[in-house]
């Protein structure tokens, strides 16, 4: 089993689930409410460690109520928390959630006021004994640092970054990355509207690295080193009944197959597949953990 480190955040997630989506200004009654750890890092680990991956998780973290509802899923799921920043004062980042149970959408209003794990923080961190080192496109300039760290470092180290979220100069961070995943949003921000067009314009400029684009109800495309396009069709569960964290479980599907050294193509197929199967339920946590 692998040894795998996400750099990213861990949230408190307040869901309320609701009969239909409200209109501006409306009142309404929520069907149903839980509060859960959330966090694309997060969400990300707690998926691999399903699949008996030794997880750690570097990130910001309070010891308030809120932190310790956090702390205790991690527990939960064997996610080691050394080398987190444990920040003196504060609230752990909170999402306001609602899901609409028509189609399963999830709309966020993400609220942070918590410093960002950091460079410093990041050199504390051993990183000899890692397989698989994965961060979140976030607080760029410190992220440049960690990369560069590491590739100077642990060269041979495979190295994944989720591109969710467009961020000034984010794209500095590419080149020390072997995989980019890149979310359907991302790329819509970026001006295309397919994913095969931005995956060949994105490949010219990074020939050596493999890039996913998970693509919602379309599944998700990969471009591989040698220009092979792959699309893949997404896993049509029943009935979608959640899906908040789908974008973080096909990275994890992604990052679950590379580890086994299996193609391009083959591990976009088992990222759409993990990310179809999470969006039949909520939350997280498989009943079965899926056979890949
Ligand atoms: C889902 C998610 C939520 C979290 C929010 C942070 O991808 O990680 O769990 O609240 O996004 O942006």
């Amino acid at each position: 089993m692998a040894n795998i480190l996400a750099v990213g955040i861990a949230t408190l997630d307040i869901i309320n689930i609701v009969y239909s989506y409200p209109q501006e200004n409306e009142e309404l009654r929520a069907i149903r409410q839980r509060f859960s750890r959330g966090g694309n890092a997060t969400n990300t680990l707690v998926v691999l460690s399903q699949f008996g991956h030794h997880c750690h998780w570097a990130g910001s973290w309070v010891n308030e109520p809120d932190g310790q509802t956090i702390l205790k899923d991690l527990k939960h799921y064997q996610i080691d928390t050394t080398w987190c920043h444990i920040q003196s004062q504060g609230k752990v980042p909170t999402s306001y959630i609602t899901i609409n149970q028509q189609n399963g959408s999830r709309t966020i209003v993400h609220y942070r006021n918590l410093p960002e794990f950091n460079f410093t923080d990041f050199q504390k961190i051993d990183l000899s004994t890692l397989d698989w080192l994965h961060f979140e496109g976030r607080n760029v300039p410190e992220t440049l640092k960690m990369l560069q760290k590491t590739v100077t470092d642990f060269p041979k180290l495979p190295i994944s970054l989720e591109v969710e979220k467009m961020r000034q100069d984010i794209e500095q961070l590419y080149v020390y990355a072997n995989v980019l995943l890149f979310s359907k949003t991302f790329v819509h921000a970026y001006g295309y509207h397919e994913a095969t067009s931005f995956l060949q314009h994105m490949h010219q400029q990074l020939p050596n690295t493999q890039l996913f684009c998970a693509w919602g109800e379309q599944g998700g495309y990969a471009i591989d080193q040698q220009g092979q396009i792959y699309h893949s069709p997404a896993h049509q569960p029943p009935q979608i009944i959640d899906t908040l964290g789908a974008g973080d479980t096909f990275n994890a599907g992604v990052i679950y197959s590379l580890c086994q050294h299996q193609a391009t193509n083959i591990a976009l197929k088992k990222a759409c597949r993990l990310a179809g199967i999470k969006c039949s339920q909520e939350g997280f946590k498989f009943k079965i953990v899926p056979t890949l």
